[in-house]
């Protein structure tokens, strides 16, 4: 189901950065404000296409992963624009009745968001347009509740999403906030831009975001770790996006750490 399905206002003439990250994974939903933006950032931070993807990949890599561990219900809260395989697609190879709920507040998602709606027949997908500032809002949305049991494990992803969510009382006490809603057994998985490999080239992609008019903040390991306080951090930790259970060695080796950029890590609650 897709939520208000009114005429929406996709804010053509700036940058949005559902739309820029979509240009940077090579797809064709994005405008020519959005090109400039990604232009600016791609000026201060040569790589940022290698870290799209490398963070697209890390998203693969861990539901993959987390369908195997057992997980059949997964919350995505700042999905993006669809670009396959999505999220649904890689938990239904795995698991066919794996029940998947879409979440982002940028109308562009929500005018794509029927891609996201092709579930397998022993499945289900839903997406409700929400912002993540409001989790209390998110995990009342009738589409959630007609898809997920929150009695059972869910595994939530914010991935590559906290960033647009500067100050670190807000983004911490969102994420606390998603995290006591769900069971023992639900995971929280998370990628998250950091300084620490780079400190420069990053404030000055940081400062090109923020010209283009989406608040962003980079954060360290310690501030990226913290988010999972008090949850069971599976293995390998907390790591790059591009180290997190690589499928070969070799793979890598084909990024570096300051390429990347992003922080990620995949926790259980005990
Ligand atoms: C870089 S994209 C990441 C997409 C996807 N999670 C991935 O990693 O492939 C960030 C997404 O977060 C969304 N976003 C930013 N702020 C948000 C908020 N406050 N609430 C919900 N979504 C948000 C943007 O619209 C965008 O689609």
């Amino acid at each position: 189901m897709v939520a208000d399905e009114g005429a929406v206002d996709l804010e053509l003439d700036r940058a949005h950065s559902a739309r820029m990250y979509d240009y940077f994974l090579g797809g064709t939903t994005n405008f020519p404000a959005d090109r400039e933006g990604a232009g600016r950032a791609m000026a201060a931070f040569p790589a940022a296409m290698v870290a799209a993807r490398a963070n697209r990949q890390f998203m693969h890599r861990s539901v993959r992963h987390l369908t195997r561990l057992g997980m059949r219900q997964f919350l995505d809260v700042g999905t993006g624009i669809p670009t396959s395989p999505n999220l649904h697609e890689i938990a239904q190879e795995t698991a066919p009745g794996a029940r998947v709920v879409y979440t982002d507040n940028d109308p562009i998602v929500l005018a794509h968001a029927r891609a996201l709606l092709h579930s397998s027949p022993e499945g289900r997908t839903a997406y409700a347009q929400g912002d993540a500032r409001d989790p209390q809002a998110v995990l009342k949305t009738p589409e959630l509740h007609d898809t997920l049991d929150l009695g059972e494990p869910v595994a939530l992803s914010l991935i590559a999403l906290l960033h647009f969510i500067p100050g670190d009382r807000t983004a911490h006490d969102i994420v606390e906030h998603f995290k006591e809603a769900l069971p023992s057994g639900s995971t929280l998985t998370i990628s998250h831009v950091t300084p620490d490999f780079d400190p420069e080239t990053i404030a000055r992609v940081i400062q090109s975001y923020v010209a283009s008019g989406t608040p962003t903040q980079a954060r360290t390991r310690a501030e990226f770790t913290r988010f999972f306080d008090g949850w069971e951090l599976l293995d390998p930790g907390v790591t790059v996006t591009h180290r997190w259970r690589p499928d070969a060695a070799h793979d890598i080796y084909q990024v570096t750490d300051a390429e990347a950029a992003c922080y990620a890590a995949v926790a259980r609650k005990p």
